[in-house]
């Protein structure tokens, strides 16, 4: 198998997903500006992923601070923190995983500078392992829904590449064959990035689960044929309403399931739920790089000087939203109440 992403020997290693499914090569990140750079261009990418890259990042950075006392080194450290937290502007994961490694020196007065760095990689290193067990139990609470010879509908890529390991949506897939179901997988190429046709096909073919790839604009065709039994999708950010940003397309499956009456689920971890965001129209959508429309590969597919729109994300407004699965347990309506109930009782970190 693959990961995704790993600390080691006090480098980031990662697997640079804008080359698969048709070269598997692993970059080492040495200096945190790198791993800024690596969450911007998408080398890694899905919330919960840039989350541990962010955490990692901000661990490398602080390594090399050189610092002798404690304020000179929180002086560094912020630094390093803004910046790891202007690399993308939707997944709310990677400003909760930030907080988390502010948190460790904020906690820390006592410490050395040397001991606040090792403090630092071990909280970079628990982000990484903890995800890897939210989304197993995501995938056990998540797989209750999901019938024997059920057909799923998946958009982008909410697998293991999209987290620590595992994955959110593509976990409770996960779970549900685990189980001993029989699954089958639709997977929406999810245009412009193809981070379905490239990221969710090839993941879950290493698995040997059935999946058939299908253009987006094929969803409802394949819905009205009665092909599709749920949907399941991951998350960036969902608003204290249960109104979930995820990548763009999301919102055209929720409208598209409501209108064939099929179940529309989203995985997420708590650390997706954003409780100071009311409702959708508030979570920032990242505008990207108009040439992710306008290339495949640097071959040009639209006539130059084209006017192009790129937003990354969509809303899907709660009321498109049948069940949010987190790790502990199934959100149902209202979210403002279920939700609220799910992040107090968050008390693992
Ligand atoms: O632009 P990306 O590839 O980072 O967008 C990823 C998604 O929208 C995923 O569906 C989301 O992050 C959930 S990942 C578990």
């Amino acid at each position: 198998m693959f990961k995704t992403i790993e600390w080691q020997n006090n480098n980031v290693i990662m697997i640079d997903q804008r080359l698969l499914p048709n070269e598997e090569v692993y970059r080492t990140y040495k200096d945190f500006l790198d791993v800024a750079e690596a969450i911007r261009e998408m080398v890694v990418r899905g919330a919960p992923a840039i989350g541990v890259a962010a955490a990692m990042g901000v661990a490398l950075g602080a390594l090399k601070i050189n610092a002798k006392d404690r304020k000179g080194f929180v002086k560094e450290f912020e630094k390093i923190c803004k910046i790891m937290a202007g690399t993308r502007p939707t997944a709310v994961n990677l400003f909760w995983a930030i907080e988390r490694m502010k948190r460790v020196v904020k906690k820390n007065h006592k410490l050395s500078v040397d001991e606040l760095k090792q403090t630092l990689i071990q909280e970079a290193q628990n982000i990484h392992e903890q995800d890897i067990e939210i989304n197993k139990e995501m995938g056990r609470h998540g797989s209750k829904l999901i019938k024997n010879k059920a057909t799923i509908l998946t958009h982008c890529n909410a697998g293991a590449l999209a987290t620590a390991g595992y994955g959110t949506a593509l976990g409770v897939i996960r779970a549900a064959v685990e189980q001993g179901k029989k699954i089958k997988v639709f997977a929406d190429e999810t245009r412009p990035f193809l981070q379905g046709s490239r990221l969710t096909a090839w993941e879950l073919m290493k698995n040997g689960i059935d999946t058939t790839l299908i253009t987006d604009n094929m969803a409802g065709y394949m819905m009205k044929k009665g092909l599709i039994d749920v949907v399941i999708v991951g998350a960036d950010r969902i608003a204290a309403n249960g109104d979930t940003a995820n990548k763009i397309g999301t919102y055209s499956v929720a409208v598209l399931a409501k209108e064939h009456k099929i179940p529309f689920y989203v995985a997420a971890p708590i650390s997706t739920i954003d409780l100071n965001i009311k409702h959708g129209d508030k979570i920032p959508i990242e505008e990207r790089n108009i040439r992710e429309v306008t290339h495949i590969k640097d071959i040009p597919i639209a006539p130059k000087n084209i006017k192009v729109k790129n937003p990354a994300f969509d809303v899907t407004p709660n009321r498109l939203i049948t069940a949010i699965i987190t790790e502990r347990g199934i959100a149902r309506k209202s979210f403002e109440k279920s939700l609220k109930r799910m992040v107090k009782a968050d008390k693992i970190f």
